[in-house]
């Protein structure tokens, strides 16, 4: 699967949030992470579906993936599908009934992704793995940024991966948390191929050349295990 960095717009500067995306996105980022976020799931607050809709209609075509840190979840997945969301990502404690939580993601035309937070066991990926395109590895605890890459993730995703290869399914192995040009390459080698990066980016004085580094590292991680 090519490898996608996609820059966390939690970091960004809320103020120029449009043009932040787009600087991003025109420094070679391949998708955009948006974060949502309740004070009831996670204990702080971001942004929401009427934020997705102005930067659609601000002319942001590319993909979007949204990772819902809410609780219910059913509710916000249609506003997200009706504000234009390509990947909506749902965490199964937030869901009563998490199959059906998938379907509706799917049956609206998104992409479905199932989040595992550091203590969530990964058992419940192989009862849904029909149902899902994205499997996303939380790699700090959800609901803020800048936090420290929790390492035992990396064996987390080395677990992930053998159970999608297995599969045989088309699914991606995405991470989020204090993911770092110095962490990136180990990571890439444990098997994600999509790489969630806020204040490593957002925070950078380049973009473009914190994004080519990034790539550079994630190679060279694929390299060690033939990916
Ligand atoms: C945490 C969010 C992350 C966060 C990543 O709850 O899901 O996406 O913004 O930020 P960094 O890369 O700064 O750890
Ligand atoms: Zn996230």
């Amino acid at each position: 699967m090519t490898p996608w960095i996609s820059p966390s717009i939690l970091a960004a500067d809320f103020s120029r949030l449009g043009e932040e995306v787009r600087a991003v996105l025109d420094a070679g980022a391949d998708s955009i992470h948006f974060d949502v976020m309740d004070n009831h799931y996670v204990p702080n607050l971001s942004i929401g579906p009427l934020v997705l809709q102005s930067l659609r209609k601000a002319g942001i075509e590319e993909t979007v993936d949204v990772h819902l840190m809410v609780k219910p979840v059913d509710r916000l997945v249609e506003d997200f599908l009706a504000a234009g969301a390509d990947y909506i990502s749902v965490h199964p404690e937030a869901t009563e009934h998490l199959h059906r939580t998938l379907n509706l993601i799917r049956e609206g035309g998104a992409k479905a992704g199932l989040v595992f937070n550091p203590s969530t066991p990964l058992e419940v990926l192989n009862e849904v793995m029909d149902c899902v395109d994205l499997v996303l590895i939380m790699s700090v605890n959800p609901g803020f940024g800048g936090q420290a890459f929790i390492e035992s993730s990396l064996s987390k995703l080395s677990r992930s991966r053998k159970l999608i290869s297995a599969s045989g399914r088309d699914i991606r192995l995405q991470i989020d948390g204090g993911v770092k040009g110095d962490n990136i390459s180990r990571i890439a080698a444990a098997g994600a191929d999509t790489f969630v990066a806020g204040t490593a980016i957002f925070g950078s004085n380049d973009y473009a050349a914190t994004i080519a580094d990034m790539r550079t590292q994630i190679a060279a991680g694929q390299a060690q295990t033939g990916a």
